[in-house]
């Protein structure tokens, strides 16, 4: 009997605490959302009878978290740490939704809202993602000429193919904001196929770009002609460099001819002061040898003698 007394009054705690846990955790599944950069994004919230108290919980990637809340008794709302982007979308004591404006990548992240009333605590729960929509932009490659597709700074990364198709693989180029360029080179490019059409997909929207490019022989032909152009360009500053060069080294050569001569005739450099006396000499010499050819006239091999 005592047993099961007991057992009863177990069985009694544990339909308690079932009652309980039920009335607590009445949780709705983890709702995916996702909003575009800029726009207005509404997470509702279902209302309750006899609220007692609404809080919105949010986990953003970026700035920590925030809560927002509302308490019935009081008729009173409190924020923390919330950004201003971040509100009820109206009255809360009428509408517990929660409304984001200016959307950003930072507002990404969890957002449950708590509501308190007679009849249990309920969650809901959502996970926002934040799209961007890629630019679509197509080229013709400045290296080989080929058609090349761009789905630039796009959240996720968008998906890229070609008609006719084209096997090679998109690159994928990731930047700080949290946003993802991705870029793919038509390769089945052959002097028949210039034309292709590039086609990208995103949750955001789907698009489509045709791109013709010069076929790849035009486009080598004009690249060897540019080159050619090119390296005549750069030959003709080189030779006149070069012609420069050679006319200033020419002269160098015939001014270092001189002082070239000059060290070996006069080896000490002391007679360089006496240099003009030494000409007058000479020119004395010049003048006495003039004088003594006059006087000597037809003497010269009387001059001769005595020198040798
Ligand atoms: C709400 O509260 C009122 C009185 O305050 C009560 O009569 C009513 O039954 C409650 N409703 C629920 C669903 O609990
Ligand atoms: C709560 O307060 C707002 C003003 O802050 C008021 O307009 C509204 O009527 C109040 N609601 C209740 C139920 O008292
Ligand atoms: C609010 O933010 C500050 C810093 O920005 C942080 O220290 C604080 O813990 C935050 N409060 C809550 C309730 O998250
Ligand atoms: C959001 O919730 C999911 C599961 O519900 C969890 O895995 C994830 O880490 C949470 N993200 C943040 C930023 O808290
Ligand atoms: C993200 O960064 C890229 C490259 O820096 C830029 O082009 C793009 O506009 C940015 N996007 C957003 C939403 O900030
Ligand atoms: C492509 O061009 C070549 C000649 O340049 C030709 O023989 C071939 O049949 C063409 N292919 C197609 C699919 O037009
Ligand atoms: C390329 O496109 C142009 C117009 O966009 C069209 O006239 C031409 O026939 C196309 N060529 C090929 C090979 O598809
Ligand atoms: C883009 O196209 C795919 C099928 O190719 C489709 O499932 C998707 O709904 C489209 N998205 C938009 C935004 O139009």
């Amino acid at each position: 009997m005592k047993a099961g007394g007991d057992m009863k009054i177990a069985g009694k705690a544990v339909c308690v605490f079932v009652l309980f846990t039920i009335k607590v955790m009445s949780t709705v599944g983890n709702l995916e959302v996702s909003a575009v950069v800029g726009s207005t994004s509404v997470l509702t919230c279902t209302p309750r009878p006899n609220t007692t108290m609404i809080i919105w919980k949010m986990s953003p990637k970026v700035g920590g978290p925030c809560t927002l809340g509302y308490r019935a008794d009081h008729n009173k709302t409190d924020r923390t740490n919330c950004s201003d982007s971040i509100n009820w979308r109206s009255r809360p004591d009428q509408d517990p939704a929660l409304e984001i404006r200016q959307v950003g990548i930072a507002h990404e992240g969890n957002y449950t809202c708590e509501v308190v009333a007679t009849e249990g605590n309920f969650h809901e729960m959502y996970h926002l993602t934040v799209l961007v929509p890629p630019r679509l932009t197509v080229r013709c490659d400045d290296d080989d000429g080929r058609p090349v597709c761009e789905a630039g700074a796009g959240r996720p990364a968008a998906q890229i193919w070609w008609v006719p198709e084209s096997n090679s693989p998109p690159r994928e180029e990731a930047h700080d904001n949290g946003t993802v360029t991705v870029l793919s080179k038509f390769a089945a490019y052959s002097t028949n196929v210039t034309n292709a059409t590039c086609f990208m997909s995103h949750p955001v929207w789907n698009q489509s770009m045709d791109v013709g490019c010069p076929p790849p022989e035009n486009t080598n032909l004009t690249r060897l002609y540019v080159s050619i152009i090119l390296c005549f360009l750069s030959i003709i500053p080189f030779v006149a460099v070069m012609y420069y060069f050679k006319l200033h080294i020419d002269r160098l050569c015939h001014k270092t001819k001189t002082p070239e001569t000059a060290p070996t005739d006069s080896p000490q450099e002391d007679t360089m002061e006496v240099e003009p006396y030494t000409i007058y000499v000479q020119k004395e010499n010049v003048i006495y040898n003039s004088v003594s050819d006059l006087t000597a006239g037809q003497n010269l091999p009387q001059g001769l003698s005595p020198a040798t």
